[in-house]
């Protein structure tokens, strides 16, 4: 059976392209998107991609993925730097949890440095930008073994 990996992605990731380009890139959420399904199928993994501007969407989300995920990949964008409940939710999933983020967080202003999806994170992949996502996949099908299947 196909493993699925929820890709989740937060707050205002959904004007990817037009905000702040210089910072996040010119690629939009759905060319993404696109590029994730594509590399999903190649490493033997189904993604489901989601966006939410609600914390409480995102926690139900990944409360969902206690049961219908194998893995989650999470860009909790400006949660990230906030939110306990995310990370009480992410501490509930059993399975990889791989933490992106489009731009070097450690690199920008003084508050975007912690992180508390880092503390339930397997691994963290930050400032590489849209390729992050790629990076999280890979590391995904590592760590479930789907690639050495699908070969
Ligand atoms: C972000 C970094 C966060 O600090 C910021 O709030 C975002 C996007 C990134 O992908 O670089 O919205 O998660």
């Amino acid at each position: 059976m196909t493993d699925t990996v929820f890709i989740l992605n937060g707050p205002n990731l959904n004007l990817l392209g037009t905000r702040e380009p210089e910072v996040y890139g010119h690629d939009t959420l759905s060319d993404l998107e696109a590029r994730a399904h594509q590399l999903g199928r190649k490493l033997g993994l189904s993604v489901d991609w989601r966006q939410t501007n609600s914390e409480g969407t995102m926690i139900d989300w990944i409360q969902e993925a206690r049961t219908k995920a194998s893995a989650v990949i999470i860009n909790a964008a400006g949660y990230t730097h906030t939110s306990v409940a995310i990370l009480d939710s992410l501490r509930a999933f059993d399975g990889p949890v791989v933490e992106v983020h489009l731009s070097n967080i450690h690199k920008r202003e003084a508050y975007r440095r912690h992180s508390y999806v880092s503390e339930a994170a397997d691994g963290v992949i930050c400032g590489f930008g849209a390729i992050g996502y790629d990076f999280a996949l890979q590391a995904v099908a590592d760590r479930l073994g789907t690639t050495q299947e699908s070969a």
